[in-house]
């Protein structure tokens, strides 16, 4: 088989997305941290958090926060 020009035009084309596609922003990179004190280390468990993250507590929420307990997979520590 003969690959004719336009073939390449698409492998080269297909690399492209994938090399632009993997070097997209990782979510965790744009949201705040969790703080490095010693009450956030003592936290090991997600399910704790919420003790001081909900509302009435230390430091609720904010409306628009997304309503999920996975914490850790938005906030890198
Ligand atoms: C003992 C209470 C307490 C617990 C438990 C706690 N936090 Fe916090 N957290 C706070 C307080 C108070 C603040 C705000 C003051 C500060 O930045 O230290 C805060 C701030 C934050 C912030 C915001 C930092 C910023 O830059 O705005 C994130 C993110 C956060 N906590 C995530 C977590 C996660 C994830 C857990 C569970 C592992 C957790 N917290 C457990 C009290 C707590
Ligand atoms: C789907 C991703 C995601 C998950 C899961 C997540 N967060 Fe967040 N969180 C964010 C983003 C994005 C922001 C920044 C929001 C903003 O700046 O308006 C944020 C902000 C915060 C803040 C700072 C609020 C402030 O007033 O500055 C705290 C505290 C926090 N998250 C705690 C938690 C805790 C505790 C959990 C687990 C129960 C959690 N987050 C789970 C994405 C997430």
């Amino acid at each position: 088989m003969k690959l004719r020009k336009a073939d390449w035009w698409f492998v080269l084309f297909a690399v492209a997305v994938v090399v632009g596609v993997s070097l997209l922003p990782a979510p965790k990179d744009r949201n705040p941290v969790v703080p490095k004190n010693a009450e956030h280390q003592a936290v090991t468990a997600e399910k704790d958090c919420i003790v001081c993250h909900q509302a009435g507590a230390a430091k609720p929420l904010p409306d628009r926060h997304p309503r999920r307990q996975d914490c850790f997979r938005c906030h890198a520590r």
